[in-house]
């Protein structure tokens, strides 16, 4: 429910529930900055916001528990923020006394190349979320956090499914498998190669307006002639993609994701670039 309460991807998922009392400020989304600033010249002035507007205005840190970022936004569009940005939000967090949480439920577990995405910026959260890929495929949420924070009794906060032996075993299965091979590098390296190649394409296919990722969680923005979104368009090279059994999952507004599975093999990558090419030359046609 916490995150119920406190996403802002869509209105249906907050509807009918409690609220707590939450306030959202804007992410670095530099390709569309909604401050209508640039980079670097905006002094990252999105996250300035955080404490110039909502704990000036908003949100009292007195009574605020913590900030949510994600290192790099998901479902909001594969946003990668330039480094000053979660630096900014980290030093507001401690001159304010309020807790730093990451939510890496989708960048974490080597997703963007180290264990946690905000080893690349240098920046250490108090509170860490981990789901979706720590699982192996099966479910399982953790949650790290400094040890002073973890001095709950047992039992205040228990469920029917936490401790699942078989998530349990598919968990320690995964981590160790990731830890041992050499992800990090791997990631880095077969996500810049992809970023490159789809690069070679927005080239040719003036649709794509924006290219960027970090380690393998890429994203690819598809644009009118003017720049403006076009999700028409994004949904169907989605669907074009398909057709070739390749399955991508938009995000944000007008965004294709690339998010594949951390042991795919080049040849993999280039069949699937390749079928992709194909898939945008028939939606643009
Ligand atoms: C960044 C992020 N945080 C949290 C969640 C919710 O995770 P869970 O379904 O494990 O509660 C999602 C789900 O997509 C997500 O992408």
């Amino acid at each position: 429910m916490g995150s119920l309460s406190l996403t802002c991807s869509k209105v249906k998922q907050k509807e009918h529930f409690p609220v707590i009392h939450t306030a959202h400020s804007h992410y670095a989304y530099c390709y569309r900055c909604s401050l209508n600033l640039e980079y670097p010249s905006c002094g990252i002035e999105c996250a300035k916001e955080l404490e110039n507007l909502i704990f000036k205005k908003e949100l009292s840190p007195e009574d605020t528990a913590a900030v949510f970022v994600e290192p790099v936004q998901g479902e909001g569009g594969y946003i990668v923020p330039p480094p000053e940005f979660h630096k900014e939000v980290r030093k507001i967090c401690t001159d304010n006394n309020v807790l730093l949480v990451a939510d890496e439920v989708q960048t974490g577990c080597f997703r963007t190349g180290p264990f946690l995405a905000m080893e690349n910026f240098g920046i250490r959260a108090e509170i860490s979320c981990l789901a979706k890929a720590i699982g192996g495929g099966l479910p399982m949420g953790a949650m790290l956090a400094d040890r002073e924070l973890m001095d709950w009794p047992p039992g205040v906060h228990s469920n029917t499914f936490g401790g699942n032996f078989l998530a349990s075993a598919a968990s320690l299965a995964t981590l160790q498998f990731l830890g041992k091979e050499n992800t990090k590098a791997r990631v880095k390296e077969l996500g810049s190669y992809i970023i490159q190649r789809l690069g070679e394409l927005q080239e040719n296919f003036p649709c794509i307006g924006d290219v960027r990722g970090l380690g393998l969680m890429i994203g690819v923005e598809i644009v009118k002639p003017d720049k403006s979104i076009d999700p028409i368009l994004r949904d169907k090279i989605l669907r074009e993609t398909f057709k070739e059994r390749i399955l991508l999952l938009p995000c944000g507004d007008s965004v294709i994701r690339f998010s594949p599975p951390l042991v795919i093999t080049t040849e993999e990558v280039d069949l699937g670039l390749e079928k992709f090419e194909n898939a945008l030359r028939r939606a643009t046609r």
